[in-house]
């Protein structure tokens, strides 16, 4: 039999050749983007409690309303915005679910996506299987920043959909109030939607503010957001996120949600609506993670390695520029084969790689791995 793929040119993604080419070398794994710690005991206890308490039967397609409560009073704390639970949140699995099913429900053939790349790597394929078109603005090193002027010039009678990233994977910066104020200003009126993927919402460092869509009440009309769990509690393998937006946009989200999962994972999500409810349970990522960025930053001050501090997210990019020619895949499999530490190249985030000579580290790792890390790395002597 002949099938055609919606995906033909879709490749392995870099993160699972770079973790296989870490376990085949025996290196020390900063590549892919996961804790190498557990996450908190007492969210696994709740997790047992409610697995233990008859939890496992379906939940209501868009979740359990305790859950979606317990999201809009952190949105109300965090934002100072008032969501419906009812209306305006959807439980899903996993960022995603999310923002497939978003781009699903709102992208027909031929239309077209911005997306801001370096850009996360499935947003390129979720557009294709919708039969959207994306179109790529390119952010470069070392500001990434955006001229909005040049994504409004993007813009055409096509476009239906713009995914942003703040705190941004891979380059670990944040976009700012004016920014948001610039998208704001260029979908007004326009038929366009929001994408907005902010999973890594409470890892923003040196006290800087979080800029959702959720605080821009007029974009937040034209916005779905994406969050997830696993980011925010230790807790990736769960696969657990939501997505928050205005009733009219997620009834339309929700009618492809009943059709795709119908409702996620049960007893999880009764563990966490109890455990969003002591706020220092996210309020705290900050410091915890700023502790580790520094600690990294500070183990590899004395190697080739230029670091660009991260202002968000637990990635940080180090330029490379001083040591080899090699370009960013080159250089990553050189890390981790010959000494020792995977890394991520940038280029696989572009669909046209402007070449500059960057690699991601993950520093969501304890204290000993970070040192042992460095330790190797220091083998780059200046
Ligand atoms: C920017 C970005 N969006 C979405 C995701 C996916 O999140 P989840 O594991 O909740 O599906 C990730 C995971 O690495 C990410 O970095």
């Amino acid at each position: 039999m002949h099938i055609k793929s919606k995906l033909p040119k879709s490749e392995i993604t870099i993160f699972t050749v770079m973790s296989g080419l870490a376990r085949k070398h025996n290196a020390i794994n900063l590549g892919q983007g996961f804790p190498d710690f557990d996450c908190e005991e007492r969210l696994r206890n709740l997790v047992a409690k409610y697995l233990n308490d008859e939890k496992n039967q379906y939940c209501p397609m868009p979740g359990l309303l305790d859950l979606r409560q317990s999201i809009s009073d952190k949105i109300q704390l965090t934002c100072g915005q008032t969501v419906s639970p009812q209306d305006e949140i959807c439980i899903t699995a996993g960022a995603t679910q999310a923002l497939f099913t978003a781009i699903t429900a709102f992208v027909h053939p031929g239309e077209e996506v911005i997306i801001l790349e370096p850009a996360y790597d499935s947003y390129i394929p979720s557009i294709q299987i919708a039969g959207g078109i994306p179109r790529g603005y390119q952010m470069v090193y070392p500001d990434y920043a955006i001229d909005w002027n040049e994504i409004e010039s993007m813009v055409n009678e096509k476009t239906r959909m713009i995914i942003i990233n703040t705190p941004h994977n891979p380059t670990g910066t944040v976009l700012k109030k004016s920014d948001l104020e610039a998208l704001e200003n260029i979908v007004a009126n326009r038929d366009i939607i929001v994408l907005s993927d902010e999973v890594y919402e409470h890892l923003i460092y040196d006290g800087a503010t979080h800029q959702s869509v959720l605080r821009f009440p007029k974009l937040y009309q034209q916005s779905i957001a994406v969050f997830s769990f696993g980011k925010t509690f230790h807790s990736t393998g769960w696969k657990m996120g939501y997505a928050v937006g205005p009733k009219y946009l997620m009834d339309e989200f929700k009618n492809v949600h009943q059709w795709n999962v119908f409702c996620v994972n049960s007893f999880t999500q009764y563990a966490l609506a109890e455990h969003l409810q002591t706020p220092t349970n996210y309020t705290s990522l900050p410091t915890f993670f700023e502790q580790k960025r520094d600690f990294l930053t500070d183990r590899l001050k004395d190697t080739p390695l230029v670091p660009k501090l991260s202002q968000g997210t637990f990635f940080q990019l180090f330029n490379y520029a001083a040591l080899s020619d090699m370009d960013d895949a080159t250089f990553a499999k050189y890390l981790t084969t010959e000494i020792g530490v995977a890394a991520i190249p940038l280029s696989p985030f572009y669909s046209k790689p402007p070449g500059d000579k960057v690699i991601r580290l993950c520093f969501a790792k304890k204290e000993a791995t970070l040192a042992a890390a460095a330790e190797r790395l220091a083998k780059l002597a200046k």
